[in-house]
């Protein structure tokens, strides 16, 4: 059974074939250099680069997987949250196509879609999501597929966009995370961070501290491979510490690390050594991309959940609780 699934929620055109839960063929459109001479994605510039892609990257997906149009059995696409326009480009295409085929159609959450990337067949929730990414850190409990309690979120930057913020500070390229990581290897010692909300009850993160603290270090002058290192140490710290915390609280003993920052290395050793069940989304599934979106799909279609109505809007704005 083929799913094709589709994700256009901020800068990066992505298609995903799916195949019986497998990923047969997932294809990024990056359009980080179209972006690079503003220093942030332009949302109208993302949402034209979209229509211009999208069409000819599913076809370029259905050719590599050997299928035509007519072997798809369902058809998904990112409904939100992200940039509105950029997400129409996408989920109207979608919706479009499943109509004209005659097929079902699931419009997903960008964070379900993230989660599904790291579940392994198999695992039985409940269990804990961290979900760190370019725009989110947020920590559900996952009580079933598609019920999901919101434990804490960041306060101010997401993860990702501190990694990309402080790299900026270096003069490092984009996205800043593998930057820093790269340049965190180069370092002999990491210059120390203080931790953030130290003493917090609650399961909430914050990063932009240690971004005013980078910014304090630049200025100073002080060797941009420890400024990395020490930034990243304390940023998985951060996130380590709230999201085993939360482990201890609740009793879960799994947890699922997804979205753009769950590929950082330094931080899957960090989590692997906390003793718990960890999964991390195979290679080239942690960023965005369409498969994921598919497999979301195809894990609610095998669950009973039933299809979207093809009158549904996309929304820059959706809770996952909502989903
Ligand atoms: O999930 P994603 O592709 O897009 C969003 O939904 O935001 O995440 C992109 C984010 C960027 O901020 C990027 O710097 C970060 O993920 N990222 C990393 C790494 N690879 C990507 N952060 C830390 N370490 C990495 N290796
Ligand atoms: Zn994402």
């Amino acid at each position: 059974m083929w799913v094709l699934g589709i994700d256009t929620s901020c800068d990066d055109t992505g298609v995903g074939l799916v195949e019986d839960g497998r990923v047969a063929v997932n294809l990024v459109a990056s359009q980080v250099a179209l972006h690079q001479a503003f220093g942030g994605v332009v949302p109208e510039l993302a949402s034209r680069e979209h229509l211009k892609v999208i069409r000819p990257l599913a076809e370029r997906a259905l050719a590599e997987a050997g299928i035509g149009p007519q072997d798809l059995s369902l058809v998904a696409a990112t409904r939100g949250p992200g940039l509105i326009g950029a997400l129409l480009v996408g989920y109207a295409f979608a919706k479009g196509l499943a109509w004209a085929l005659g097929r079902p159609f699931y419009a997903i959450h960008h964070l379900e879609a993230h989660i599904a990337a790291a579940w392994p067949e198999g695992l039985e929730p409940p269990f804990l999501a961290l979900v760190a990414s370019g725009g989110h850190t947020h920590l559900f409990e996952v009580q079933a597929l598609g019920r999901y309690r919101l434990l804490g979120a960041t306060r101010d930057d997401a993860a990702g966009e501190a990694f990309d913020k402080v790299a900026r500070l270096l003069g490092l390229g984009f996205p800043g995370g593998p930057e820093i990581e790269r340049l965190a290897r180069e370092a002999g010692e990491a210059i120390p961070f203080p931790l953030p909300l130290k003493g917090q009850e609650g399961y909430d993160f914050s990063f932009s501290g240690l971004k005013t603290r980078a910014l304090q270090l630049v200025e100073k002058g002080l060797p941009a491979p420890a400024l990395a290192r020490g930034f990243q140490e304390a940023a998985i710290l951060h996130l380590a510490e709230v999201v085993l915390r939360a482990a201890e609280d609740t009793g879960h003993r799994v947890l699922l690390v997804a979205g753009g920052v769950a590929a950082n290395q330094a931080l899957q050793e960090r989590f692997r050594q906390a003793g718990l069940q960890v999964h991390f989304p195979p290679r080239g599934l942690s960023q965005d991309n369409g498969a994921m979106v598919a497999l979301a799909a195809w894990r609610r279609y095998r669950a009973g959940l039933p299809p979207s109505p093809l009158g549904l809007g996309a929304t820059a704005y959706w809770p996952l609780e909502e989903a």
